[in-house]
């Protein structure tokens, strides 16, 4: 191995739970002494690849870096620190970034004190960082998700001994607050309420990457959203890998019910959640969503699969059934809830009736929208070494059967919304088009449309005239 600094991560250490309390840490953030001008005159690039969660991470590590004087770039070959925030969640996501990192290595020629790092889910993974130590020279800092406030620090030490810095912990984690945040949204924020996850669904690389469930504190959450509030903020996402486990590890019952009712209490206008699991969706969730206005109607609810032998082996902890009840249940409290989904075809050993099972499980809730994925088998988990019978071809036949499906719904729903009137929260000029604005509905449905008067953050009531595939068009009108 090169000269540098070295701290691997382990598959084997990030599998590990106990029952230790999670540390939560208050102290105020301050930079290292030899770090708080490291960034004058110096330039940033960061991509952010994958979830929520790593949006909100990269917000954290922009907070860091302009608190060191870093000045942020759009153009890769301006920045003299080049960081890629990665995603592991299937093998496709990391190709991408490898890729990335063959395309920016030509930077190097031209601008040979180039930092080049990466941080975030695929720097947990310990067959990852081997092939980057091994195979990929340009990377010099390589950090993971559980030490992002260790930044200033690692980056100080790769530009000063100009060696290879690695530091990546494989622990459970703690919860550290009062870390710099800069917002990318003006009226839309994401706020943790808790990190990793114990689910260990036999397919996700997640429970290792980003360690074990830990919530923030009541207190914590309650006054960043007050703030928020106070700041303007029109919207609010509660993140977490499964926010129903919310409080669960501090011995709160109910915890994610009552965490939702007291921000709702706050009366910022608009609460969005995600993600939840069916397995723990209780009732009081459910009467919360439905009481309060500013919660939207619109759920995420991963079913995976549609058959129940195939979901007790990827451990969802639910059957195809227990599922269907709890759509009803939310349904019948939630006539207008709109409802999206994420689904697996092609895991180990799906034969042609299991999926036809998620087929019918389509069917039954007419999913608003659906994220569609080929199995990706992740090194470490058990499903990786579980024999596969699926041959590729049919794989892929059965994601464009599912997507067919899919979108037929998707449309259907869509065109209920013709003539009606739906409130409107504005993120500003559409991208296409600079004469039409765009936002999201209540129901999270992505709305172009056109009106005078309007302007970002406001929230403005929209009459839909026609639906595209991914979209639906309108007009503002006055009350
Ligand atoms: N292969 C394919 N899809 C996966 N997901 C998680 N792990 C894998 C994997 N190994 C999907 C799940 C999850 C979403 C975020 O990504 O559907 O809900
Ligand atoms: Fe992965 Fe399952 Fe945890 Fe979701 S609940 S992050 S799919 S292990």
């Amino acid at each position: 191995m090169p000269k540098g600094n070295y701290q691997l991560p382990s598959l084997k250490d990030a599998k590990i739970r106990t029952r230790e309390a999670v540390k939560v840490e208050h102290a105020l953030f301050k930079l290292p002494e030899q770090t708080r001008n490291l960034g004058v005159g110096r330039k940033f690039y960061l991509r952010t690849y994958g979830c929520q969660a790593n949006e909100r991470d990269s917000e954290t590590i922009v907070g860091i870096l302009e608190s060191m004087g870093f000045s942020q770039t759009n153009e890769e070959q301006d920045a003299d620190f080049i960081l890629l925030n990665t995603c592991a969640i299937r093998k496709n996501a990391e190709d991408k970034v490898l890729g990335e990192l063959g395309m920016l290595k030509k930077l190097k020629t031209t601008n040979p004190d180039l930092i080049f790092g990466l941080c975030g889910c695929m720097a947990q993974e310990e067959e990852i960082v081997q092939l980057l130590l091994k195979t990929y020279n340009q990377v010099d800092l390589i950090f993971g998700t559980h030490n992002i406030h260790r930044l200033p620090e690692l980056l100080y030490q790769t530009m000063m001994s100009k060696e290879r810095t690695v530091e990546v912990y494989s622990k459970e984690g703690e919860v550290i607050e009062n870390l710099p945040v800069k917002r990318f949204g003006k009226h839309k924020a994401w706020v943790n309420i808790m990190y990793g996850c114990d689910k260990f669904c036999t397919y996700c690389i997640v429970p290792y990457t980003r360690g074990k469930e830990r919530s923030r504190l009541y207190g914590d959450i309650l006054s960043e959203i007050q703030e928020l509030k106070d700041q303007g903020y029109k919207e609010v996402t509660l993140l977490g890998q499964n926010v129903n486990a919310y409080g669960k590890d501090l011995g709160i019952e109910s915890g994610f019910a009552n965490l939702l009712e007291e921000v709702a209490k706050i009366g910022i206008p608009r609460i969005r959640f995600t993600t939840s699991h069916p397995w723990d969706f209780t009732d009081d969730m459910i009467d919360v969503i439905a009481k309060y206005d500013n919660i939207m109607p619109a759920i995420h609810l991963p079913v995976q699969s549609g058959n129940s032998d195939m979901l007790k082996i990827m451990g969802r902890r639910y059957t195809s059934e227990s599922y269907k009840s709890l759509y009803d249940r939310i349904i019948k409290k939630m006539p207008n809830c709109s409802f999206s989904t994420d689904i697996i075809v092609g895991f180990p050993n799906e034969t042609e009736e299991q999926f036809q099972d998620t087929l019918d499980m389509v069917n039954y809730c007419k999913y608003d929208l659906a994220y569609t994925f080929i199995y990706s088998p992740r090194e470490g988990t058990p499903a990786a070494s579980m024999e596969d019978n699926v041959p590729e071809q049919v794989k892929s036949e059965r994601l464009q059967r599912l997507n067919e499906l899919v979108g037929l719904y998707s449309n259907m729903n869509n065109q209920k919304y013709v003539g009606k009137v739906v409130n409107v929260l504005v993120d500003g000029l559409s991208k296409k088009n600079d004469q039409v604005y765009s936002g999201y509905s209540e129901e999270n449905k992505l709305i172009n449309f056109t009106g005078k008067d309007v302007h970002e953050g406001d929230i403005v009531r929209v009459k839909i005239t026609d639906v595209k595939s991914w979209s639906l068009n309108g007009e503002v009108v006055s009350d």
